[in-house]
């Protein structure tokens, strides 16, 4: 069991509401998809992908990007129960959709760098740390199904 203190608590409670998942969410995704291009192979039915303004420019992207981030905003309000919070949406990318494990943890570290570059100064090693911890529990939370 994860446990917060309470400066934790409210550092990835005030982070999270400056967050337009509209806006980060989409750069989060298409970040994942230019930098690591083996990622594209699960999202064959986005149509085109071929290119750094394809990817950037692609609706389907940003819709799912939207998504990603909607399910992330579930663990920010079940804090203490992020195992259980994804407990299917695990079982799913592991069963049915056969997503690599490795690629949640790819799919994080640009998330953290567009809220980086999006909160700058605001960004600092004290809110780091609380938002480094929060996205490791989402990691491990959505591999637990796979073993
Ligand atoms: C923080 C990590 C992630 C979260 C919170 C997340 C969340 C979600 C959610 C909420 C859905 C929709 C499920 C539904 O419609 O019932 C979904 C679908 C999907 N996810 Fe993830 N996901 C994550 C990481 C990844 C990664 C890293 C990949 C692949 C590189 C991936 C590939 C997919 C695919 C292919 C779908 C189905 C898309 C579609 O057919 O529309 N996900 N994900």
């Amino acid at each position: 069991m994860v446990v917060w203190s309470s400066d934790e608590r409210a550092i990835i409670t005030s982070l999270w509401g400056s967050v337009n998942v509209a806006e980060i969410g989409p750069q989060a995704l298409a970040r994942v998809l230019i930098v690591y291009p083996w990622t594209q192979r699960y999202f064959g039915k986005f149509g085109d992908l071929s290119s750094v303004a394809a990817i950037v420019g692609n609706a389907k992207v940003a819709e799912h990007g939207k998504t990603v981030l909607g399910a992330l905003g579930k663990a920010v309000k079940n804090m203490d129960n992020i195992k259980a919070t994804y407990t299917k949406l695990s079982k799913q990318h592991s069963e049915e959709l056969n997503v690599d494990p490795d690629n949640f943890r790819l799919l994080a570290d640009c998330l953290t760098i567009v809220v980086a570059t999006k909160f700058g100064a605001g960004f600092s090693p004290a809110v780091q740390a609380a938002w480094q911890k929060f996205v490791d529990v989402v990691v491990s939370a959505l591999s637990k199904q796979y073993f």
